[in-house]
């Protein structure tokens, strides 16, 4: 198969990567797409750097053995734990990670308060404390983990109304949304919930993800090593996952189509 025609590996610590595959089939319509979710070991987020790592390596190791001409960590998380290793370990191959889309809520602002909601690795890891540090003398800047989410996805509950806004509601009541100008996705499990989060927050708070600056990229590489996909006979999503529970291939179609 040559370059061109072999697939786009995307993956995630479950199901929240299915989100930016979402959007990277409306840059890119005429790929082939091979995604990988986790579930059997998610949530990353509340694991240490080393297994996270691990996952991370034998996940990429699959992808790299079945032949994907770039790498999308469809995760904020693992890309925190260990992107560099990963780009390490495949030098020749494009490898696009995400990190809570902080700079397009503030940039060009002024004294902007953000919530960034994320997993408890991301908003502890050096990667986030960084990207703060750049931002926090002319900003406010909240972090706020929010695990529940991870799981209501997990679990297929995102069609709980009740559990979803009683969820949301209780983790933004410290807040006083009247003086949030942004709310940033910074977990791509999260992005599944933006029209209940817009329910809650209403008009005047702009969210913010990850998801098309990062399809974006990947275009702009692929497009950059001449290995963009021209005809459309070839796309085609392939959902792999380590769960051996077929509920989990079911629900990353229903998610991707809904
Ligand atoms: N979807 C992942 C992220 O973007 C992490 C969710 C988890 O497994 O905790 O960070």
């Amino acid at each position: 198969m040559s370059e061109i025609e072999k697939a786009i590996g995307v993956f995630d610590s479950g199901l929240g990567g299915i989100s930016v595959l979402k959007e990277l089939r409306r840059w890119m319509p005429k790929e082939r797409y091979l995604y990988f979710g986790d579930s059997a070991f998610a949530p990353y987020g509340e694991k240490e750097r080393d297994i996270i790592t691990q996952r991370c390596l034998h996940i990429c190791d699959k992808l790299v053995h079945i032949g994907v001409k770039a790498i999308v960590i469809a995760c904020n998380t693992a890309t925190s734990a260990c992107v560099e290793e990963l780009r390490k370990r495949y030098p020749q191959l494009p490898i696009v990670g995400m990190e809570p889309a902080l700079k397009p809520a503030v940039e060009g602002k002024e004294h902007q308060q953000v919530i960034v909601m994320a997993t408890h690795f991301t908003l502890k890891e050096k990667k986030f404390e960084h990207l703060m540090s750049r931002y926090r003398k002319q900003h406010c800047i909240y972090k706020l983990p929010t695990p529940k989410l991870v799981e209501i996805v997990e679990h297929d509950q995102l069609e709980n109304t009740t559990l979803v806004e009683k969820t949301l509601q209780d983790y933004l009541a410290p807040y006083d949304l009247s003086h949030i100008d942004s709310i940033v996705l910074g977990c791509t499990h999260f992005v599944f919930f933006k029209e209940q989060i817009r329910h809650i927050v209403k008009d005047k708070v702009t969210l913010v993800d990850g998801n098309a600056g990062t399809s974006r990229h990947v275009k702009e590489l692929l497009s950059e090593k001449n290995t963009l996909q021209k005809e459309s006979g070839h796309a085609k999503v392939t959902i792999l996952n380590s769960s051996d529970d077929p509920a989990y291939i079911t629900l990353s179609e229903k998610l991707l189509y809904r």
